[in-house]
């Protein structure tokens, strides 16, 4: 096996337009911060990379449906999530955002040499534009029916009940996500990476010289290579994101996917000056962790990007986790079904351990899992309390009580003795052997039989009855229990961060290199070691009852169809909102926009003048069923263009669960030009 001078581990950039949930850190944080812990432990010149992806079409049409700006989403999620992250202990060494300046121009130039190099394909194609709006109708901002599957919501890039990426030219019935009408097609011009010029490469470097990899990483990749691969457009006409920068690409920026992986060096260029030891060494091993839906964007895409940029390493393994679902369903940020980081670091203060242990050792490695809040308490009070807790409880408390705190000496040892100090060592290779190999859930249970073994030999060897006769028999005893505790500080600490910080501290050690771990003498006769208190509690049935509660709740409310309600928005200043001037109005005359199906021209009476408004609600309304109503309407909004018709103001609305609109109206006459407050 090659020895590798330095380690890159990346960790997938989350989307900043939503908090972090317990699928992101069992599917991909968990274990990449184990990775990194244990390498660090071992000496090793690492680096832990992540950041914020805050580009890409779900933070756009999240900023579109909380009327806020695409960078107020950004900004919010930015720090909820680099915050619940540190609070977690999830230790990287930079969570930088790809909306840095840094990113821009490191994603800006890369695409700039390649472009130069020849290494895209230009083309113009017919792509859906939306003429209500004035805009074409990038991926999610398109949606129709699967050819495949038939679900009527399908987006233009996935579907997402059958999983298979689309294009959207192959949605049956397309509709535009921002105004609802049908897209017309027009000519756009694109650049597009020849992933099909790549394919024979990519074979030999995957699927001959990888086979390491996961089985799920591996086999994925040969049904992508199988399939056969085609070139996929790496622009795209929105006005968020990393703009193309070639002439004549105005209104263009980088594909998300594109900007993303890149993300990953303009971080570590911001990390450190020193960055192209990572990146263009070969002598550094790069890591990527990644849930199961990202496979094909870091083994076929961003590698194809780095080969074709030249001066790149490429990864040396990819250990894709599966999903992990919560109470037999599919983690669904937009349903709320979800353990939110935040909210667990509220609810169970100073307990990041339990969520850690249980998220690994349950962690979706080789297909998918399920989290319960019942295993979550059993793997607590059963697992951490009663093994861990108890073994390491019991050893200093004797400790303290029989000698004061100070390590007794170890006398002769017997056959048992001898297994035990032996396996000390050798649960500390197998637990090194699985993290090598990417096998948490394995490496942890490995960690937890020391633990187990530790109460065996206690149970065994029975001090406290053996203390009466033979003190210098529990010199032994005790000695080699304290052993265990302290190479249970080193095994335990890549998982257990929190815990292991507490233990030492009671045990009175610095943290240890790994290979300390399994040694005889860690702790020397004589050193004294303090009061220890409990390194977990147990967690009670109300606890766990709160959060089966919480669901239940948000259960009834998605099936009531409640679930499209939005959070609330960021608060504002009084003075601000006593800037808006809203009306009670009436409406003169209403009639349909030619050649649109949701657009109504209204001549309102607003009080103060007689004003025309241009407002999409066509489809609840009849035109002359709306004249004569009183409505509110924001009677200082500037005026816009809609449609070469100058709109002045806005009229408020109300949207019902299904999407229907209803007037916002006084529930009596009032004068035209009442201010609404
Ligand atoms: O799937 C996701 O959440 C993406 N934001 C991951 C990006 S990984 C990398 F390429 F930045
Ligand atoms: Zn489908």
């Amino acid at each position: 096996m090659k020895k590798y001078r330095r380690y890159l581990v990346t960790s997938a950039l989350p989307y900043a337009n939503g908090p972090i949930h317990i699928g992101h850190l069992a599917g991909v944080y968990v274990p990449s911060d184990i990775y990194t812990r244990y390498l660090r432990m071992k000496g090793a010149d690492v680096i832990s990379i992540c950041g914020s992806d805050e580009h890409g079409v779900p933070i756009t049409l999240k900023a579109r449906n909380e009327g806020i700006t695409p960078q107020q989403v950004v900004d919010r999620y930015h720090s909820l999530n680099k915050k619940a992250f540190e609070d977690f202990g999830i230790a990287f060494d930079i969570y930088s955002r790809t909306s840095n300046k840094i990113h821009y121009e490191t994603a800006s130039d890369f695409f700039l040499t390649l472009y130069k190099k020849g290494a895209f394909n230009e083309k113009t194609s017919e792509q859906y534009f939306d003429e209500e709006a004035g805009c074409f109708l990038a991926d999610r901002y398109i949606t129709g029916t699967c050819p495949h599957c038939a679900n009527e919501s399908a987006y233009g890039d996935q579907c997402e009940k059958c999983g298979t990426s689309l294009s959207p030219n192959e949605l049956i019935n397309p509709h535009s996500t921002i105004s609802g009408s049908k897209p017309v097609l027009r000519e756009t011009l694109h650049w597009y990476l020849p992933l099909d010029k790549y394919e024979e490469w990519l074979r030999k470097w995957i699927l001959e010289d990888h086979t390491e990899w996961k089985t799920n990483v591996y086999g994925q990749c040969k049904s992508w290579l199988d399939q056969g691969l085609q070139p996929r457009a790496v622009s795209r006409d929105l006005d968020w994101g990393v703009p193309v920068p070639v002439e004549g690409a105005n209104g263009k920026v980088l594909y998300v996917w594109f900007d993303a992986p890149i993300g990953y060096i303009s971080a570590t260029k911001e990390l450190t000056q020193d960055w192209e030891k990572y990146w263009k060494d070969e002598d550094t091993k790069m890591v990527h962790f990644i849930g199961k839906d990202n496979i094909v964007f870091h083994c076929i895409i961003f590698p194809v990007m780095l080969k074709a940029e030249g001066s790149f390493i490429l990864p040396e393994n990819v250990p894709a986790n599966e999903f992990l679902n919560l109470e037999n369903d599919k983690i669904s940020t937009s349903r709320n079904w979800a353990v939110w980081l935040h909210e667990y670091l509220r609810d169970f203060p100073g307990k990041q351990d339990v969520l850690r242990y249980t998220l690994c050792a349950n962690a979706p490695e080789t297909k998918d899992n399920d989290f319960t809040w019942k295993d979550f308490q059993s793997r607590n009070n059963n697992e951490l309390v009663a093994i861990l807790g108890n073994f390491v409880n019991r050893t200093l408390v004797l400790t303290n009580s029989y000698y004061d705190g100070k390590v007794p000496e170890r006398g002769p040892t017997d056959e048992n003795d001898n297994s035990v100090l032996e396996a000390i060592f050798n649960y500390k290779e197998s637990v090194e052997n699985n993290l090598e190999n990417f096998k948490f859930r394995e490496a942890l249970k490995e960690a937890m039989n020391l633990a187990r073994l530790g109460n065996k030999y206690l149970a065994d060897a029975e001090p406290w009855k053996v203390i009466k006769t033979d003190q210098g028999r529990v010199n032994t005893i005790m000695n080699i229990a304290l052993q265990i505790t302290a190479s249970l500080t080193v095994v335990f600490e890549p998982f257990l961060p929190f815990s292991m910080t507490k233990l030492r501290s009671w045990i009175n050690i610095e943290q240890s290199g790994w290979n300390d771990a399994g040694k005889h003498d860690l702790l020397q006769p004589g050193h004294i070691i303090n009061k220890p208190g409990l390194l977990f509690e147990k967690i009670e049935d109300e606890a766990i009852a709160k959060q089966i509660d919480r669901l239940l709740a948000t259960k009834k409310a998605n099936e009531s169809g409640s679930s499209k309600i939005i959070p609330a928005r960021d608060p504002v200043s009084f003075d601000d909102f006593s800037r808006i001037d809203i009306r009670i109005a009436t409406v003169l005359e209403a009639e349909k926009v030619p050649k649109t199906d949701k657009l109504l021209r209204l001549k309102i009476d607003t009080g103060i003048d007689i004003r025309t408004i241009v407002s999409g609600i066509a489809e609840y309304f009849e035109p002359q069923d709306i004249v004569g109503k009183q409505i509110s309407v924001v009677a200082n909004l500037e005026p816009r263009n809609i449609k070469g018709i100058e709109s002045k103001g806005m009229i408020l609305m109300a949207e019902d669960k299904d999407g229907k609109l209803v007037l916002v109206a006084p529930d009596q006459r009032v004068s035209n030009g009442s201010i609404v407050k």
